[in-house]
């Protein structure tokens, strides 16, 4: 896949959801979808257009081409991908939107493929709905423990991290 800035993939895969949705793409809906101002789209767009990923028809609005559809569809599935292993370690619904969006651009697609394995392994074993209660009991004990949840500064570092990270003598 060529390597685009974040920002063109995140044109990109909202052109792709705008069209999806509605059937065509105008500026004022990528704006609303990316919340931009429609002058930010316009720039952007010429420059896809430039890099032949989309085409700017007057009626039809924003189209995207072969090469910009399917880079639009790997980004699309990434983002569902991290949001549903998001969703599923119980992040908030907002959190887990917003981080997937990060996270999509940066990720190896051996992590996003394995983490879509994960996903769906927990998604069809028998035994992990009982595994997920037990993890929300566990999040559940380690917050009201802690008080307030702040991700910036970790209660305990993870299992054998402590060791490892020791200085040497
Ligand atoms: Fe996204």
């Amino acid at each position: 896949m060529r390597n685009l800035s974040r920002k063109a993939e995140d044109y990109l895969e909202a052109i792709l959801n705008v069209s999806l949705e509605k059937g065509y793409a105008k500026t004022r809906d990528i704006a609303a979808e990316l919340s931009v101002r429609p002058p930010t789209v316009v720039e952007m767009v010429r420059k896809l257009d430039a890099m032949d990923l989309v085409t700017h028809r007057r009626y039809e609005g924003v189209v995207l081409t072969p090469e910009g559809r399917s880079i639009a569809e790997v980004i699309k599935y990434r983002h569902e991908t991290l949001r549903a292993f998001l969703t599923l370690i119980r992040v908030p619904d907002m959190a887990a939107s917003r981080d997937a969006c990060i996270m999509e651009h940066e990720l190896s697609p051996e992590t996003i493929e394995q983490i879509r394995h994960f996903v769906e392994f927990i998604g069809t074993d028998a035994g992990s709905p009982d595994l997920l209660r037990r993890f929300e009991g566990f999040c559940r004990a380690k917050r009201s423990r802690a008080g307030a949840v702040d991700g910036s500064r970790p209660s305990a570092a993870p299992p054998g991290r402590a060791a490892r990270d020791r200085p040497l003598p």
